[in-house]
């Protein structure tokens, strides 16, 4: 499955699933390498995740998980440059309460702060609520992670609260700041985003 980019401001960024990229070794190979970025995977605060030299077996284990019935995992493509630099997925898809936890990592550290990550957050929500047709997306990011808690609140996620110490990871606690957007406020914030264009 492939997702566009939709509009002026999200055009740059196309969506590729897993499943279209199992063969594309190259890509696997630039995707371990993300993950071996102690930088980029830091952030993400997950035991998993921080184990290092990781190897081709835990792509495929990624590959997998990103494949199956209530996970859909994507590559993000930045046309500009028709280059992969990251993935985005909607994880725990759950069709009972129609909702879904979203992730993202930009694995390639150059393309950081360049409104790669908002854009594919949109790109994504426009699946999830106007083909998914889910109710609620959600997520978390630590304390720390200003960035992200930036990205959340810029396209249009409530914050919701702290799961105080939710997280041990390198010797001590932190913070988990929990984030959600309902279909209500996707559409009434896609409404005002094209008042705001017209
Ligand atoms: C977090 C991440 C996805 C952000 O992607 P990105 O493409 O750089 O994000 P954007 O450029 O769209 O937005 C980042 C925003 O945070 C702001 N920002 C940058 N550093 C910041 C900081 N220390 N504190 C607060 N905001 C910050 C930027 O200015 C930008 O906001 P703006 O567009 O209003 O100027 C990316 O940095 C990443 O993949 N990091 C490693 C993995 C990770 O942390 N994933 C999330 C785990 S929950």
């Amino acid at each position: 499955m492939i997702l566009r980019g939709y509009d002026d401001f999200t055009k740059d960024v196309t969506l590729v699933s897993y499943s279209e990229l199992v063969e594309n070794i190259d890509l696997k190979n630039t995707y371990l390498k993300w993950l071996n970025d102690p930088s980029v995977v830091a952030p993400i605060m997950s035991e998993d995740l921080a184990v290092e030299n990781k190897t081709m077996s835990f792509v495929d284990d990624s590959f997998k998980r990103f494949t199956s019935e209530n996970c859909q995992g994507f590559f993000i493509n930045f046309n500009r440059d028709d280059v992969f630099i990251g993935t985005i997925k909607l994880d725990s898809i759950n069709q009972s309460n129609k909702s879904a936890e979203i992730g993202l990592m930009i694995g390639d550290r150059s393309y950081w702060g360049n409104k790669i990550g908002e854009k594919a957050v949109l790109v994504i929500l426009k699946y999830a609520f106007e083909n998914l047709l889910l109710n609620r997306c959600y997520g978390g990011t630590d304390e720390s992670n200003g960035r992200m808690q930036n990205l959340f609140i810029k396209t249009g996620f409530v914050f919701e609260g702290k799961v105080r110490e939710g997280v041990y990871f390198d010797g001590k606690y932190s913070d988990n700041y929990r984030y959600s957007i309902l279909k209500k406020d996707y559409f009434h914030d896609k409404e005002s985003r094209s008042v705001q264009r017209s």
